[in-house]
């Protein structure tokens, strides 16, 4: 019996692509850079599978290129905003992410960019590389305490919590936000209270993002939040880049309408090299790497194989985004 024919939108790690390679036909793009839009459309057509990454853009116009055949899209990714799935729906496939297994890897990373950013430890880096060390200063590159401060969360999902619980371990005060989940159930154990976005702002010594990217949280982070917030806040973003304007994040830095950010992800990724905020010394920004440990992304490619699979055999995704398919 032939093999289900599959495109992979770049190489994934061993863990995850040796599965594929055994029970597919794999067509894996071998670049470093995601395949151009017209080499995804042309690579994607008669495929029952796509493998795909955060960096290609899966939309009706990719559905329509595939065919009607395409029985599943897998996301090597817990975010899924590259996928149009409203779409994928409507056609009955069912689209597979990555939950769970990069939690605590991200939410260590946003936690590292806090204390980064706070202890200015990048700007030590460069200081001392530059030569600029000349003796201990008693005000040299003075940065602020992060155990006691305040930490405001905005989105108390999976890695917003654990990034309460990390907090907690520093002895500060833990404010979320998160619309549909006001009396979140973990809360009390996280030592984590609810507040409106007003007062998190006005509250908060750091503002660490975790939402998903959807039309409501689009640059939710804009000159009014800004304008809420502490001058001496630091702001950290691990989620997605266009939930922050980052024009306004430039004026807010540059202005002292807060005093720091610690960015993981930018809109558009990768960040100009001409950007603005890229002048900035009070901005620390890292490529997209929260969740790169080497076993998270390992255990993301076994996840992402074993959705793929799972949706070419007509079975049930083990994790799917869009389960409404089942109940055709
Ligand atoms: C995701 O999974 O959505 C991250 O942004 C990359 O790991």
């Amino acid at each position: 019996m032939s093999k289900p024919k599959v495109f992979v939108t770049r190489e994934i790690p061993e863990k995850g692509l040796a599965q594929v390679r055994e029970f597919c036909d794999a067509d894996i793009w071998p670049g470093e850079l995601p395949p151009p839009r017209e080499v995804l459309l042309e690579r994607v057509k008669g495929v029952d599978g796509i493998l795909s990454l955060l960096t290609s853009k899966i939309d009706a116009a990719v559905m329509d290129a595939a065919g009607p055949q395409l029985k599943v899209i897998s996301n090597y990714a817990v975010g899924f905003d590259n996928i149009d799935i409203p779409e994928a729906t409507r056609r009955g496939i069912p689209v597979g992410n990555t939950p769970g297994v990069l939690t605590d890897t991200t939410a260590d990373f946003a936690f590292a960019l806090l204390m980064a950013a706070a202890r200015r430890v990048v700007e030590g880096d460069n200081y001392t590389r530059a030569g600029k060390w000349k003796t201990w200063g008693p005000k040299l590159l003075l940065g602020v305490d992060v155990h006691g401060a305040t930490l405001g969360i905005v989105g108390f999902g999976r890695i917003g919590k654990a990034m309460a619980k990390r907090a907690s371990g520093f002895n500060m005060r833990v404010l979320y936000y998160d619309p549909i989940n006001q009396n979140d159930p973990d809360a009390p154990s996280l030592n984590a209270r609810f507040t409106e976005l007003d007062e998190l702002y006005a509250e908060s010594d750091f503002v660490s993002i975790h939402t998903p990217l959807t039309p409501e949280t689009r640059h939710l982070i804009s000159t009014e939040a800004f304008k809420k917030m502490k001058s001496t806040a630091v702001l950290i973003n691990t989620a997605r880049g266009p939930v922050v304007d980052n024009e306004a994040l430039y004026h807010a830095l540059k202005n002292g309408d807060i005093a720091y950010a610690a960015l993981d992800v930018t809109e558009p990724e990768p960040i100009p090299a001409d950007s603005p905020l890229l002048s900035l010394e009070n901005i620390i920004i890292t490529p997209h790497i929260a969740s790169a440990s080497r076993a998270t992304r390992d255990k993301m490619a076994e996840m992402a194989a074993a959705n793929l699979l799972a949706g070419l055999k007509g079975e049930p995704l083990p994790t799917c985004v869009n389960p409404e398919v089942y109940k055709r």
